[in-house]
């Protein structure tokens, strides 16, 4: 599926409401994000031209924090561990199998936008190694199997 264009007519109230605060770009973004559900550079575009930021500053602070996204995420969104304990406890074989039944690639998303694979390191609970989050639902101990079925039950 291509990315839609996207109208960003729908920032004006924002842009508006932020118009005489200085340093407003975070919630301006966060206010952007929550509406297309990621940062798309036609919105990028026009937030660096009514907040008189360079586009280049704007991508060094959307790039800066973790919470912006760049790319739209899947509806589905499966955070395996690859921290050390679920690293030797299998984690490598979890990423595999979902990435091969899921036709993507870690760090990204199917080609319809329903699944967004990440990788993350140590959730804090090493004694369920490996772990998955699929929508913050934790799954502990779990096998590439398992873990396939359950996001494969997904709507
Ligand atoms: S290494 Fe995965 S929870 Fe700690």
């Amino acid at each position: 599926m291509e990315k839609a264009s996207i109208d960003v007519g729908l920032l004006e109230p924002i842009l508006l409401e932020y118009r005489d605060q200085k340093g407003a770009v975070i919630p301006i973004l966060q206010r952007a994000q929550d509406l297309y559900g990621y940062l798309p550079e036609e919105a990028m575009i026009e937030i660096a031209k009514k907040s008189r930021i360079s586009i280049s500053q704007l991508y060094g602070i959307a790039t800066f924090y973790a919470q912006f996204n760049l790319e739209p995420r899947g509806r589905h969104i499966i955070s395996i561990c690859d921290g050390t304990a679920c690293h030797v406890r299998g984690a490598p074989k979890l990423v595999t199998a979902v990435e091969e039944k899921l036709n993507l690639v870690a760090g990204g998303s199917d080609p319809d936008y329903k699944y967004t694979l990440e990788i993350v390191y140590c959730l804090g609970s090493c004694g369920l190694a490996p772990i998955a989050l699929v929508n913050d639902q934790v799954y502990g101990n779990t096998t590439p199997d398992t873990l396939v079925e359950k996001v494969m039950d997904l709507d």
